[in-house]
This record gives C-alpha cells, sequence and structure tokens, in this order.
C-alpha cells in the first residue's frame, strides 16, 4: 500500500505576461472561464482527488488568490438577506477551511522545478501532486483523480501525458516511452522542451504530476536546464536513472491550454456550452459567426 497524497502544490508565480494588459494589476490565475477562476478549477480537481492540504507558491501580487478562497462575511450576510440562497451556496463552496491553504513565495522566478522546490518544508517527507492551473481539463473523472487511482498501483512517480503534434513537441517536457496503448506507461527518459526533430515521442507532460520527496532532493543541487531555468523535468529524470520508478498515465479528457490566449478562448467557449443554461444561446452564436466567416470566404 503507498502512502495516501494528501498534499498538493500550485506554482502560480508566474507574471502571466502573455496575458498583459488583463494581468497587470490581476493574478493570471483569477482569469475567468465562465464564471470560475482558473485557480478554482484547479482547486476543485485537487479536492476530488482526496487532497486536503493545499500549498500555493506565490509572488508579488498575488493576494487576491488567497482572499478569493478565504470566507466573505459582508457578501455573505447581504445575499442571506436577500434570500439569495443559491448564490449563497456557490459562493459558500468557494470557502476553505481554515489552514487548508498555506503559500509559500518564490522570491525569483527560476522556474518551474525551482517554484515546486519552495514547497519543500510543507511536503516534508511524503508523496505530493503538483497542479498546473494553466492546463485545465475537462474530463468525466478529473484528472488528478484519475491518477491517483492509478498511482494506488504503481506508486513512485506520475506524470500526465497526452499526444501532441510532433512540431509542438518543442514546447513541452517529452516522455521516451516503450510504444503501447495502454494507459499507465514505464518512463524511460523525459526532456524538456526538446529542439526541434529530435523529440524522443509525441507524447507530451500536461500540467498534473504526483511525485515522490526524492524530486525535490534532486532540486537541491539548482541545477539549470532548458531555457536556463531550474526544470522539474530534469529533476523527475534524475528518478528515471537514479530508481527507474516514472510513470506516464495517458488521461481521459480534453486539455486546454489556458496559458494561451487560443486556448483559453478555446476553454472559454467549450465550458460554455457545457452549461446547460448557456449552451443554446452560444450555439445559435456560433452557427451566425461561422455562417459570416463562410460568407466571406
Ligand atoms: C511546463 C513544464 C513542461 C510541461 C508543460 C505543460 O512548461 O515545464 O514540461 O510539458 O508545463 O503545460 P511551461 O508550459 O511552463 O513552459
Amino acid at each position: 500500500m503507498h502512502r495516501k497524497v494528501t498534499k498538493a502544490v500550485f506554482p502560480i508565480a508566474g507574471m502571466g505576461t502573455r496575458f498583459l494588459p488583463a494581468t497587470k494589476a490581476t493574478p493570471k490565475e483569477i482569469l475567468t472561464l465562465v464564471d470560475r477562476p482558473l485557480i478554482q478549477y484547479a482547486v476543485d480537481e485537487a479536492r476530488a482527488a482526496g487532497i486536503t492540504e493545499f500549498i500555493f507558491v506565490t509572488s508579488r501580487g498575488k493576494g487576491a488568490l488567497e482572499d478569493y478562497f478565504d470566507r466573505a462575511p459582508e457578501l455573505e450576510a447581504s445575499l442571506k438577506a436577500k434570500g439569495k440562497t443559491d448564490l449563497l451556496k456557490i459562493l459558500q463552496a468557494t470557502n476553505m477551511e481554515s489552514g487548508q491553504i498555506a503559500s509559500v513565495r518564490q522570491s525569483e522566478a527560476l522556474g518551474l522545478g525551482h517554484a515546486v522546490w519552495c514547497a519543500r518544508n510543507l511536503i516534508g517527507d511524503e508523496p505530493f501532486a503538483v497542479i498546473l492551473p494553466d492546463d485545465v481539463i475537462a474530463a468525466d473523472k478529473p484528472c488528478l483523480q484519475q491518477m491517483i487511482e492509478a498511482y494506488a498501483e504503481t506508486g513512485g512517480n506520475m506524470v500526465a501525458a497526452m499526444e501532441v503534434p510532433a512540431d509542438k513537441t518543442s514546447s513541452y517536457g517529452v516522455l521516451d516511452v516503450p510504444a503501447s496503448i495502454s494507459p499507465v506507461m514505464p518512463v524511460q527518459g523525459m526532456v524538456e522542451k526538446p529542439a526541434p526533430g529530435t523529440a524522443p515521442s509525441n507524447l507530451a507532460v500536461i500540467g498534473r504530476y504526483i511525485l515522490s520527496p526524492q524530486v525535490l532532493r534532486n532540486l537541491d543541487a539548482h541545477q539549470k536546464g532548458a531555457g536556463g531555468e531550474i526544470q522539474l523535468t530534469d529533476a523527475i529524470e534524475k528518478e528515471i536513472r537514479s530508481a527507474g520508478n516514472v510513470y506516464g498515465y495517458r488521461f481521459d479528457g480534453r486539455r486546454f491550454d489556458c496559458g494561451s490566449k487560443a486556448g483559453y478562448l478555446q476553454a472559454t467557449i467549450a465550458f460554455g456550452l457545457a452549461r446547460d443554461e448557456l449552451r443554446e444561446e452560444l450555439q445559435d452564436f456560433l452557427h451566425e459567426m461561422m455562417g459570416m466567416r463562410q460568407a466571406a470566404e
């Protein structure tokens, strides 16, 4: 029996420059898909997977993320007084219990590996999950929950994986795995942002990880990798070489890259279409837009 995973790290220190000016005074993770900020999708996915301790790795200007999960007594009282119980319920679902969220600062942007390493004292000597809120995954069973179930069999370390077109592999961590159609794949190697034409496969790492505390120790050396940054991929690759206990997990679901504008807009449309109260109006609008486009061509 492997030790239960109860802690998750959310690296949210990035400046979100790709979304400027929207992110000038608002953290990127507060950007909203329909009516919920990106960070809430990430936290809800973790909760569904049994996570009870949430570690935010933040930087200056991210206070709104902590406030977001706190109680809002005046707002709650006002909704209660007006009898708006539905809204009150929605609001209360965002409240976290006292002490459930801890945050640590990453005072310099040194890379994803460094961000995760910043959480080391709160993680201690147990396995933990990492969720990158930019990667939003729509799935019947939340992605991290799928992974936790697979991890119950494998132990070790597990990274979410997805096939991407060959000309996109240089934007990701890429797995070297034996040819297989099974969802769980033993990983033989891992490379961060391989130069075009050099990727070991087209299986890209997506922002969900279950990691052993040894990965944190591998990060102690602060070794720089791709792009001059301290890479999480390199610390996991070290585990492949020393312990050989890293698995790729081909998840069931659709991933949206909400770190890019096109991916964010696609997610907005997909999550809008998934809502009963919005579907029809949105579908009509999309048909209209497509019709206009065809007419223009
Ligand atoms: C990070 C990881 C990369 C992974 C990607 C998934 O890259 O370093 O291995 O494939 O997230 O979204 P970033 O997108 O931060 O450059």
